[in-house]
């Protein structure tokens, strides 16, 4: 399975602190957005990753994460040259897909939770032998999201872009999983009404096949997005309260990388010399010398 995030997109609402740098380079607490997405997909497996962007920002994500060799990743970047929508990663990354599964996910979504793996594991099985899986989540005000509603059985039964009336308020995530066929229907779309290729129109194509999983994720779930200051600083905030509390990192690729057996000792070891004289650092090193955590 290949991955791909999407770390595009103006950032108007977060301007000015977008003016000159990315959204998803900005800090949750204490490393920057990407890593959260980044270790999602590290997470499910996923080792060979396309890294897609602005113009403006591709080289400060290339001096960021590089090859990705450090976390026993390969990736890759490529240039979205203006926001055309999500699902243009499809369009703009069909090679790189190469006729396989894929993972998409979007560069400012945050997701933590107990059995995330597992949840994970079984989508990414699932999209190996065919279709799609979509994770959803309950909001407080799905009219900002994708949405899908259910039939009694717990069916999908339609799924909608930021709609003004809302049959559910179970927000689609930001974390898709699709089988090769992904390019063709992302091929076929037309822009929407706001100009862009719209991924709930992938996933409307996969739903009308009957070919559409959709994962609820409970309350034991968190799911967050960090599209405006006010969520960022919720993300930021809730990062801090665990790791605080726990003395356990989120989102860290070094540990995630270890833990999964992309590197070696050796390898994390490189990792606390890289990042010596920094908190940050100094968890890895008592990561190094005392295994995992919890
Ligand atoms: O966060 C989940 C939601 O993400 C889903 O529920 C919606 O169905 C989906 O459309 C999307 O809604 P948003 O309004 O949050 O999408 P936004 O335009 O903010 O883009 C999400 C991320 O993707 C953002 O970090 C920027 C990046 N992006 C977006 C577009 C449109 C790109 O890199 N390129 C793009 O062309």
């Amino acid at each position: 399975m290949k991955g791909i995030v999407l770390a595009g997109g103006a950032g108007t609402r977060l301007h000015p602190m977008t003016a000159v740098t990315s959204k998803q380079l900005m800090p949750v607490y204490d490393k920057p957005l990407i890593y959260y997405p980044l270790t999602t997909l590290m997470l499910a497996g996923v080792r060979e990753i396309l890294i897609v962007t602005t113009p403006r920002d591709l080289s400060a994500f290339q001096s960021l994460l590089s090859d990705g060799s450090q976390w026993g990743l390969s990736l890759s970047y490529l240039v979205q040259p203006t926001p055309g929508g999500i699902a243009q990663a499809y369009v703009l990354g069909a090679d790189f897909v190469a006729g396989g599964p894929s993972a998409l996910v979007l560069g400012d979504n945050l997701f933590h939770g107990d059995g995330l793996v597992e949840r994970l594991n079984s989508a990414v099985r699932a999209a190996e032998g065919g279709g799609a899986t979509v994770f959803a989540h309950q909001v407080r005000d799905p009219e900002r999201y994708g949405v899908v509603d259910f039939d009694s059985a717990g069916r999908a039964t339609s799924i909608e872009e930021k709609p003004p009336k809302p049959r559910s308020n179970w927000a689609v995530t930001g974390l898709y999983l699709y089988d090769a066929e992904v390019v063709e229907i992302a091929a076929n779309l037309k822009p929407s009404s706001r100009g862009e290729l719209e991924i709930t129109d992938v996933n409307r194509a996969y739903l009308d096949r009957g070919r559409l999983a959709v994962e609820r994720l409970g309350r034991g779930f968190a799911w967050l997005d960090t599209g405006t200051p006010e969520s960022l600083l919720d993300a930021a905030l809730f990062v801090r309260t665990l790791e605080q509390r726990q003395g356990v990192k989120i989102a860290c690729p070094e540990e995630v990388a270890h833990h999964m057996g992309f590197i070696d000792e050796a390898g994390l070891e490189a990792a606390v010399a890289r990042t010596a004289g920094s908190d940050y650092g100094r968890y890895l090193a008592r990561y190094l010398e005392f295994g995992r955590i919890g």
